[in-house]
């Protein structure tokens, strides 16, 4: 049956959704690359701005105390204005004030000290306090800070310096657009370096398994399109490498079950002019029968027999090279009748050499297609009695029937020698599991087929087993259904 959906269609249906130069694996990985490493910038560039910040208004604080080193040199404290403003403007600061707590308060001021918006104390501020910080001077700029630290020389009191929050607002500005340059040409050159590996170790090598595989199913029998084989140890590798298993597995398979059905429709023509043929042959030995010679009345029956035995080999072949067995049709029926006309139409040794036991209780009432039911009984009793032929001891051979948990069971015996070993490897494996001179294989291929169409099951319960009653064989039908 053709596929319904095509695996072409399926596949564009998604990506046409996207422009083209998206739709390749490495495109999606460059841009995707380039956007990891600007987000994890983003990540480290919140702390080190607040970092650049401190840094910053710390260098302040250590200038101021540089500058106010002066007052060390004045005994009187008094500096005239010009250096004050010089002292003021090499430490970028607008004011400086000293407080010790032993000693007075001193101070460097312009000659209009400005007013101050906001102070921040850096001794001891936490790091999430310094980062809300340093947003809040990128987003403001424009005040005058009075900024709290303390000396350099870890000696007692404070030192306090007024700055003009534009210059730290302008070097943060500069820092910024340094990091976002930066981060721009690392997330490229980044994502470049990635967008290249990735594209010679990964999205090469698949799009040769995806050629391979479109090729392969567009023609599975040319032998160009399977993939060549792979040296790499990684998944890649194991990929390739299984995708080469499977092409080789599917051509073998397919050119096997073309050479199968060739051989099958070949079978069943020979089968069906074969079986016109039988059937006058047929015709011909029943008039056979009716000749009063005592020889040809004593192989006349064979003959019949044989030809029989022909026409339903001929029968059961072609039954089974059709795919679509008829489905059962089930009514119910005595399996003790059942069994009793499997005997009759056998081919049982008219001398007595093989013993039919029919152990079926005349109330076992079953519900199935009686015709399915008596070809599957039919092969087995064939099987056991080709089985028992040339023993020289009594044959026996007996069907018992009883009702399980989820149906009835049936128990099909007989005393031969027991499956052969080439029989057993294949047992149920259509013109395999045969070990008989003549013998096709397809009986027991049949009669599973047929019980399992019923849902049960045939099964070889023992065969030659030493701790079997009777040393042969016994095959268990299983048919799902409960008592009338
Ligand atoms: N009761 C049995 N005792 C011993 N061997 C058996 C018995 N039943 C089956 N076998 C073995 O299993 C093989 C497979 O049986 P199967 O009925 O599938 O094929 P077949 O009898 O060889 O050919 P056909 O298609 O004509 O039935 C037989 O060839 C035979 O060797
Ligand atoms: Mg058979």
């Amino acid at each position: 049956m053709e596929n319904t959906q095509d695996p072409q269609n399926t596949q564009s249906a998604l990506p046409n959704a996207l422009p083209g130069w998206l739709r390749g694996l490495s495109a999606r990985l460059l841009i995707l690359t380039a956007v990891f490493v600007m987000l994890s910038e983003v990540l480290i560039y919140v702390p080190s701005i607040a970092r650049f910040r401190l840094t910053f208004l710390e260098h302040r604080i250590a200038d101021a105390h540089l500058a106010s080193l002066v007052f060390k040199v004045t005994p009187d404290n008094v500096v005239s204005k010009s250096l004050v403003l010089e002292l003021l403007s090499n430490a970028m600061v607008r004011g400086i004030v000293l407080k010790r707590r032993e000693v007075r308060t001193m101070m460097l001021m312009e000659e209009m000290p400005p007013k101050v918006d906001v102070t921040y104390d850096l001794r001891g501020a936490g790091a999430v306090q310094l980062i809300v910080d340093a947003f809040t001077t990128l987003a403001m700029g424009d005040r005058t800070l009075r900024v709290v630290g303390s000396f350099p020389d870890q000696s007692a009191g404070s030192l306090d310096v007024i700055v003009d929050e534009a210059l730290l607002h302008k070097a943060m500005i500069d820092y910024s657009t340094n990091i976002v340059k930066l981060s721009f040409v690392i997330s490229l050159l980044t994502a470049g370096l990635v967008f290249l590996s990735l594209r010679l170790l990964m999205v090469l090598p698949m799009r040769r398994i995806t050629a391979s595989m479109v090729a392969f199913r567009k023609a599975p029998e040319n032998a160009n399109a399977v993939i060549a084989d792979s040296r790499r140890g990684d998944e890649i590798g194991t990929a390739q490498r299984e995708l080469r298993h499977m092409q080789d597995g599917l051509r073998t398979a397919l050119t096997q079950k073309a050479h199968l059905a060739a051989l099958g429709v070949a079978v069943s023509k020979i089968n069906h002019d074969l079986r016109n043929i039988l059937a006058t042959a047929q015709l011909v030995s029943d008039r056979l029968g009716e000749v009063e010679d005592p020889t040809v009345r004593k192989i006349a029956p064979r003959l019949m027999k044989s030809i029989d035995r022909a026409i339903d080999l001929c029968s059961q072949s072609l039954s089974f090279g059709r795919a679509d067995e008829a489905a059962p049709n089930p009514t119910a029926f005595s399996l003790r009748a059942l069994v009793d006309d499997v005997a009759g139409s056998a081919g049982l040794p008219d001398d007595g050499s093989i013993s039919w036991r029919n152990l079926v209780g005349e109330d076992m009432v079953v519900n199935a297609d009686r015709e399915q039911m008596f070809r599957v009984l039919i092969n087995l009793a064939r099987n056991a009695i080709q089985a028992l032929t040339p023993e020289e001891r009594q044959g026996d051979i007996s069907i018992a029937a009883e009702w399980g948990d989820t149906g009835v069971i049936i128990e099909f015996s007989d005393n031969g020698p027991g499956l052969p070993e080439r029989a057993r490897e294949h047992l149920f494996e259509a013109f395999t599991g045969s070990a008989r001179a003549g013998g096709t294989g397809l009986g027991l291929t049949i009669a599973k087929e047929l019980v399992q169409a019923h849902g049960g099951d045939l099964t070889l319960l023992s065969s030659g087993d030493p701790g079997c009653s009777n040393g042969g064989t016994v095959f268990r039908i299983e048919l799902p259904g409960a008592p009338p």
